[in-house]
């Protein structure tokens, strides 16, 4: 049986050999059926096989957070240059306007608030009605190492069964316990977790050092959140890092919609993800963009 403590640490990550994904874009989702495939490939674009997900979903756990009192006059401006939005239910059908053909990774869990222990998670969607919003994934968290960790376990278990039935994809996303450090080996072993446990797809934090054995040891894509605010330039350069280390793509919220001109941010973080843009081009896109929006 495998022990917590005593394992040799692991260390043949083999960087540089990508794994294989045969006559399929996405990492680990060969083997899917077409139904799986086709949200998939709605998710990362089959030329680059990345993405940039614009997360608003904040207000489910924080409510009218800054840069979010206003979804229908911060979010919907943006909705154009995303290639997935992330967002709740209530927003979805209260503030996004249905002709926008955006596909949607919805938040199916629920349960708490920043106010309350936020491990405590549910089921907050049934499968029905994330399909009924023509739901392209569901995402759910993951709290590995939390108080309730075996619940939001279940809770991803539960999500990722309910979404076989129907082909409908489950992004795993790993919050972090307050204990635990946003370190390679802690994300490193929640993104593995997720993918072990049948996520299709998982976001996580960008971390230093190490985080390429982070993407490497997970055989399904990750894609990162952009965390707390930063500037613009260290926004783009932690996207940058994050991508040429193995991620996918983005999940980004408050360093797009935060940012001092959130329509040439989102342009800038796209330059970077779906061409491969260095930080430095990325940041002279952005400032171009906001002077001509000014
Ligand atoms: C947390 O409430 C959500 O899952 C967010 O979607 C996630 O944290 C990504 O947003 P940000 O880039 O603002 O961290």
């Amino acid at each position: 049986m495998a022990e917590s403590e005593g394992n040799k640490n692991a260390k043949d990550f083999g960087i540089g050999i990508p794994q294989e994904t045969p006559g399929f874009h996405v990492k680990g989702s060969a083997a899917y059926d077409w139904g799986m495939k086709h949200r998939l490939s709605q998710i990362f674009h089959p030329r680059t096989g990345r993405v940039v997900m614009l997360a608003f979903d904040h207000g489910y756990i924080m409510g009218p957070t800054s840069g979010l009192e206003r979804v229908d006059l911060s979010i919907v401006p943006l909705i154009p240059y995303a290639d997935v939005l992330m967002c709740t239910r209530g927003i979805l059908r209260t503030v996004v306007p249905p002709q926008c053909v955006k596909p949607v990774a919805l938040r199916t869990s629920a349960g708490a608030t920043v106010l309350t222990e936020l491990s405590k998670e549910r089921i907050g969607v049934d499968v029905e009605d994330a399909i009924r919003l023509n739901a392209a994934a569901q995402a759910v968290m993951a709290y590995i190492g939390a108080p309730f960790e075996h619940e939001t376990l279940g809770v991803l278990t539960t999500t990722i069964d309910a979404g076989m039935k129907y082909g409908l994809p489950t992004l795993a996303v790993t919050a972090v316990g307050k204990d635990m450090v946003r370190d390679a080996r802690y994300l490193g072993m929640s993104c593995r977790v997720c993918a072990e446990l049948g996520a299709q797809f998982v976001k996580t934090y960008y971390c230093e050092p190490d985080f390429e054995q982070v993407t490497a040891a997970c055989p399904v894509p990750v894609v990162i959140a952009g965390g707390k605010k930063i500037s613009e330039p260290d926004a783009l350069e932690l996207a940058y890092k994050a991508i040429d280390q193995g991620a996918a793509g983005v999940d980004m919220g408050r360093n797009i919609f935060g940012a001092d001109c959130p329509v040439a941010m989102i342009q800038a973080v796209r330059a970077v993800v779906h061409e491969g843009e260095k930080p430095a081009k990325a940041l002279e896109l952005y400032e171009t963009l906001k002077n001509q929006l000014a």
